[in-house]
This record gives C-alpha cells, structure tokens and sequence, in this order.
C-alpha cells in the first residue's frame, strides 16, 4: 500500500497536523466560515485513511486550541456541534479500519455533548490495533506543561528531568511526532505540541485544509523523507 513515490525510505512513526486555512477556504467562495470547518471533515477523512493505509503509527490532528474560544460564539458552537457529530458518525468507519482513538487537551472543560461522544468513541475503538488517532481538542502546549508540572507536584515528586515530564504530558504513550504539517501557509506552532515537537520536521504548505489530500500527505512525507535529521549530532 506504499506509493512508488514514498518507497525505501522509513516514513515517519507520528504525523501532527495543524489542520489551518479552513475560513479563508469559506471566505475566498464567499461563504460563512463554518462551511470551510464542514468541508474540513473531508481531508480529516482522506488523512485517517491514507495514514491508516501507510501503516503510520500515530496521527494527531489539531482541532480546537484553548484560544480557539476567543472565537465568535456561534463559531465555536458550531466547531463543538461538528465535532460531536463527527464522533458519532465516523466511528463505524473507523473501527472497520482499526483505528484507536484517543484525545489530548483539557478535554474536561469541552462541552458535555462532545466529551459524551468522545468517551463513547474512544470505548468503541479501544482494541483496535491500527493507527492511533490522536484528536487534540481544546489544546494548549502550554497548558499540558502546566499540567503535566502539577501532577508532578501533587505526586510529591521532588526532582524532574525530561523523562519524568514527558510522562506527565497528555502524549506520554506517543512517540514525539517526527513531521509536523501545517496547512495554508502560516509559519507558527500556535501552541501546538511545544515539548513534543523538539525535534520534528516541519513542512508547511499554502493548500487550505478544506483542499488537502492524498497527494499533498504524499508530498509532505515525501519531503519528510529526503531530510537529513541530525539531533544536534554532527
Ligand atoms: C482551522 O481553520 C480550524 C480551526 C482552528 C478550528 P481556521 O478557522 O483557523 O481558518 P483560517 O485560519 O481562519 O483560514
Ligand atoms: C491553530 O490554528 C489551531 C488549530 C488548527 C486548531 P489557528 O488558526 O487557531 O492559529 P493562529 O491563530 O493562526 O495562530
Ligand atoms: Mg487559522
């Protein structure tokens, strides 16, 4: 299921996607955001299964950052209603691809509906052994350091080093994502996964989520693939 183009280099275990460009995709065909967050779903669909198909280990999607919520009201209430109905929809489809699902965030303060159907979800796909769908959802590097220091804290640990907190991270069962996507363009993390990316790939590409699909993941692992890491190594 490998494509000539990605064949005799190792592809990468973790593949973390900021999944950006969803309202300017609404904007450039003059409609309401909301349809660019809808036809999102698409390419959230295409990656799972090429991903799923490549045999990757991990895939985390970013879906909802903790300052996501400065957003306009029914923005995000939409984003919320989306992603519930999401849960819910795709998951036959999913468990029929082996994928396991888990999520990362301050997911407690997502609204009950959401948190329902995630927790519902994650049930259904727990024995699967295929791809490892990591949703971040109402997530924050930041926030996950300061988490991850306080349980620390609570447990009475009295000395740290980067093994112990990246214990404590949300991630702690994840390999650190080797390439990290960012779609349409902007050349930031916006809080995404700030411990975890150390030392991953970045590969950044102007195509709007809403327009991202097979061939672009192609690309983007190809590119991955004809990188020289070093780890600070000579
Ligand atoms: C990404 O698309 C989706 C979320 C952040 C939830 P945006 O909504 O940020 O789209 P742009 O950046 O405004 O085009
Ligand atoms: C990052 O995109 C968050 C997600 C994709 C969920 P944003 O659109 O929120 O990031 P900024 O505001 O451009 O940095
Ligand atoms: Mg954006």
């Amino acid at each position: 299921m490998i494509p000539p183009l990605l064949k005799g280099k190792p592809l990468p275990r973790h593949i973390a996607i900021i999944m950006d460009g969803n309202g300017r995709w609404a904007k450039s065909r003059g409609l309401p955001r909301i349809f660019g967050h809808r036809a999102g779903t698409q390419s959230v669909r295409e990656a799972v299964k090429v991903c799923g198909e490549l045999g990757i280990e991990a895939l985390t999607l970013y879906a909802f950052s903790t300052e996501n919520w400065a957003r306009p009201k029914a923005e995000v209430s939409a984003l919320m209603g989306l992603l519930s109905k999401m849960l819910s929809t795709e998951v036959s489809e999913l468990n029929k691809s082996g994928v396991r699902l888990m999520a990362v965030g301050r997911l407690h303060e997502l609204p009950a509906k959401v948190r329902g159907e995630l927790e519902k979800a994650i049930d259904k796909l727990k024995s699967n052994t295929g791809l490892i769908l990591n949703l971040a959802l109402n997530y924050g590097g930041r926030q996950e350091i300061a988490d991850a220091v306080n349980k620390i804290i609570h447990l009475g640990i009295k000395k740290v080093d980067e093994k112990i907190l990246s214990k404590y991270l949300y991630t702690a069962d994840l390999p650190d994502p080797d390439l990290m996507i960012r779609t349409s363009g902007e050349m930031r993390i916006s809080n995404f996964l700030l411990y975890q990316l150390a030392y991953a790939e970045l590969y950044v590409t102007p195509t709007l989520w809403p327009d991202f699909r097979r061939e672009h993941l192609y690309q983007a692992i190809a590119s991955f693939q004809a990188r020289e890491r070093r780890f600070g190594g000579a």
